[in-house]
């Protein structure tokens, strides 16, 4: 394994997905613990991208329970169904969120963010939780992201 990623600085979002993704499958490869990939995966996601918070939470209980991430301190649980990341986790699909002050019921856990995506994570074809990222910026996110980072969570569904 890789111990130092390689980062682009001047490149556009696409060229920065592909240069980032195959360093996450070696970081994932070979290795089965889920904590240990999902730790490594926010890491190498919050290297490239810099977002303002990057991270999962994972199904425990009925509940969505903060599990690894990169950012500022955040809400620890989280309904079904509430805020993007219940939602997304009770429809199993991913929420794009342009202005998080527009989605009903988004859970501010810091107020400088401002747009948002989250998206199931699947474990032997079972959702058990999901990722989410944050951006201070309005409208920071769309499809590239999607296919993207669908493709990164792909990674540990086996
Ligand atoms: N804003 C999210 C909560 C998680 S944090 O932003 C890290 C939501 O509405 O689900």
């Amino acid at each position: 394994m890789a111990e130092d990623l390689s980062i682009l600085k001047e490149a556009t979002k696409e060229e920065k997905y592909l240069s980032i993704i195959p360093q996450i499958e070696a970081l994932v490869e070979g290795e089965a613990d889920l904590i240990a990939n999902l730790a490594n995966i926010s890491a190498a996601l919050k290297e490239q991208f810099n977002w303002f918070w990057v991270g999962f939470y994972l199904v425990k209980d009925e509940e969505l329970v903060l599990g690894p991430f990169q950012g500022p301190v955040a809400c620890t649980r989280i309904k079904k169904g509430k805020g993007v990341c219940g939602a997304s986790w009770q429809q199993e699909k991913t929420l794009v969120v342009p202005n998080v002050d527009e989605f009903p019921e988004h859970i501010a856990c810091a107020s400088a963010s401002k747009s948002e995506i989250v998206l199931p994570v699947y474990r032997n074809g079972e959702i058990i939780g999901v990722l989410d990222v944050d951006s201070e910026y309005l409208s920071h996110f769309d499809a590239i992201d999607d296919d993207y980072l669908n493709k990164i969570v792909s990674l540990i569904d086996a």
